[in-house]
This record gives structure tokens, sequence and C-alpha cells, in this order.
């Protein structure tokens, strides 16, 4: 009983109006036995008083003054009653305007401080009604905002570490050049041009992950025949696995039905994770390419036998400017590690998912995702 009072801030009130009630009521009663029987008893005298020479006239006038006595002392207790409840009703609003707006006027100042920037603002809970509950959702609110934050800072601090990499490589190749030190060769400018191709790339990828982090492109999702998807994507890269002498194997079940997806945005998943295993995988490697239908989805293996991925970093894979190893992704030709942040969020726009298993280093290394089936 006490605790669902204590919860609900409309039975706070309820109860603070009935204890005004109450003591209104009290107090009239108490008075009433001390104050009426007084008058009474003044009145009765005063009859006494008349009653020695006087007859019925005496009588009327008499029950004039009983009823005005009355009056007068009902009047008297009732101006205790009022007194008395206003008073009580004075305290328990201080008081339980006191638990309202200290809460409130807290949340307002800790608003704030927030918009000006100090997001490690939190507010104090007391109790556990409506308001603290506000309270509880008003800190949760300020947590998120200081996560969206310091990710939005994290993202500025690693955008301008991948352009500064490329940048310093074109500017000390460029100085080289002026200053006589590096010769002029078709190797220096040949240098300096991939280093203008991966920002050129990064840019790319960038403007990618912010439209696909924002959801702002469109997705034509319908039935789509996985056997052919994944053949386009091994047409699509064939040459390049021929030229590195890794051979890619398509393992598709019979049967397979067709799945929810939007058909270009599964390509890019696939090239994304074949491309990878390409570049992961060292001459004479083995990729293979894999579709089985598994409940109500079809799930999509992408295995290599690779450089294999290491247990701690497994977590991480898909988070975004993620290499396991920078410099050695830089010099296998890789990317700046939004690659897998794009695919996941691919995946799970067409409502999939998308995981990674890898024995460790040099074990190889594979990326499934799912699709669900086609109503
Ligand atoms: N098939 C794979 N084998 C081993 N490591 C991989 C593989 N695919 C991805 N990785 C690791 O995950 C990192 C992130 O991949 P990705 O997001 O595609 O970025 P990148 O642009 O570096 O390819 C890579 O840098 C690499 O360290
Ligand atoms: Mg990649």
């Amino acid at each position: 009983m006490i605790e669902s009072i204590s919860r609900r801030l409309g039975l706070k009130l309820f109860f603070s109006y009935l204890i005004v009630l109450f003591v209104g009521v009290l107090v009239l009663v108490v008075a009433s036995q001390f104050t009426l029987p007084g008058a009474f008893n003044r009145h009765m005298q005063g009859i006494d008083g008349g009653m020695m020479g006087s007859s019925g006239a005496g009588r009327g006038l008499g029950m004039m003054g009983l009823y005005n006595d009355f009056r007068a002392g009902f009047n008297e207790t009732l101006l205790y009653a009022i007194l008395a409840a206003v008073f009580v009703a004075v305290v328990v609003s201080v008081f339980f305007s006191r638990g309202v707006i200290a809460p409130l006027r807290a949340m307002t100042d800790a608003s704030q401080r927030i918009a000006a920037g100090h997001y490690d603002e939190r507010v104090q809970i007391n109790g556990n009604d409506e308001l603290a509950q506000l309270g509880v959702r008003f800190n949760q609110m300020a947590e998120k905002l200081e996560l969206v934050e310091s990710m939005r800072r994290r993202l500025i601090g690693d955008v301008s570490h991948e352009l500064r990499t490329p940048l310093t490589a074109i500017k000390g190749s460029m100085e080289g050049l002026m200053d006589g030190v590096l010769p002029a060769t078709h190797e220096t400018y040949q240098q300096i041009h991939t280093e203008a191709d991966r920002l050129n790339r990064l840019v790319d990828d960038l403007q990618e992950l912010s439209r696909v982090e924002a959801g702002s492109y469109h997705l034509d999702i319908k039935p789509v025949d996985v056997s052919a998807l994944l053949q386009t994507v091994a047409k699509r890269l064939a040459l390049q696995f021929e030229s590195k002498r890794i051979s890619l194997e398509l393992e598709l079940a019979p049967d397979l039905p067709r799945v929810q997806a939007d058909e270009d945005r599964a390509v890019q998943v696939l090239t994304n994770l074949v491309g990878n295993a390409l570049q992961y995988t060292s001459e004479s490697g083995k990729v293979t390419v894999s579709a089985t239908h598994l409940n109500d989805e079809v799930q999509i293996a992408v295995r290599d036998t690779g450089i294999g991925i290491p247990p701690e970093h497994l977590a991480h894979i898909f988070d975004r400017f993620y290499r396991v190893d920078k410099s050695r992704s830089r010099r296998a030709g890789g990317g700046s590690g939004i690659g897998l942040t794009i695919a996941r969020a691919l995946v799970e726009a067409m409502g999939g998912r998308i995981w990674v298993e890898s024995v460790g280093e040099d074990q190889g290394s594979t990326f499934t995702f799912t699709l669900k089936l086609a109503k």
C-alpha cells in the first residue's frame, strides 16, 4: 500500500488532500465538543435569569437566543476548523511541492548544463514515483548524448588521422621531387598516384558510410535468387582471382529458396567479403563461397585459407576504421577499415545478421551473413 502510494504522484496528491480534509473535520469535531456545550450553558444561564418574572414571550425570546448562541458557537468552531485546515494545507503543500519542484528544478538545471556541452551531467534520483522515473529516463538520455558526442569526436579524430597518412606521403614525395632528392621517374609518380587514389577511395567510403549509417538510401527489397547472386560476384572478381592464382569455388546447396533482399546491396556485401578474402589470402590459396538453407533464412559464408584473424580482434572487426594490422593492411593494398562496417549496416538493413569466425592467425577466416527467405 505505502509502496504503491510512493510510486504514484497522483496518489500522493490525493492523500495530501485527504490529510487536509481529515484534519479540518477532526478540528471541527473536537472544537464542537468544547465550544458548543459552553455556548449552550451560557444560554441556559441567561434563560434562568429571564424566566423569573415572565411567561410565553420570554420563552420565544429564549428560543431565538438559543439559536443565536448555537450559531455563534458553531461559527466559532468552524473558524477553528478552517484555520487548522489552512495551516495543515500550507504545511502539506509546502512539503509536497518541495518533493515535486526540487527534482524538476534539478532536471531544468541539468538540461541547461547539457545544452552547454557538459554531457557528463546527471540528476540525483530520490524515491520511485513518476518524477523519479523521469529522472532515470533523463539520465539515460544524457548518457546516450554523451556516447554520441564521444563517437562524433572519435570519428573526427579517426577521419583526420586516415586523411593525414596519404596526404603526408603525397606531400613528402612532392617535396622530394621539388628538391631533386627523389628522381622524377615513373615509379615516383606511380607512388603519388597510389596515395591520391587511396585518398579518393577513403572519401568514397566515407560518403557511402555516412549514407548507409544515416539510412538515407533506398532499399529495393524483393525475392532474389541466391545462386545467381553468387555467380554474378564470382564472375565479376574472376580476373582478380586468376591473376593472384587463388581459386574461387562456389558451393551451392540444391533447391536454394529465394531470399528477401535488395539485389545490388547484396552484391555489394558479397563483393566486399569476397574482395577481403582475396586480399587477405596469399597466392595459391582458396576461397569458398557457400549458401545453405537453414530454418527461415539462407546463410551465405565466405571462407578463405588466408592470414586469419587473431581472437582478440574478432569482436572489433566490424567497427569503422578497424584493421587488424594497419601497416600490413596498407601494404596489402587494404582500405581504411570501413568495408565491413558498411557490409554490416547493409545486411542489418535487409533484416539479416553478419558475423566472423577464425581459429587464429594463418588459419583462414569465415565471414557469414544471413538473408530472410522470400515469402
Ligand atoms: N578475409 C579476411 N581475412 C583476414 N582478415 C580480414 C579479412 N577480412 C577482413 N579482415 C580484417 O578486417 C579489417 C577490416 O576489413 P574492412 O572493413 O573490409 O577494411 P579494409 O578496408 O581494411 O579491407 C581488415 O583490415 C583486416 O584486418
Ligand atoms: Mg575491405
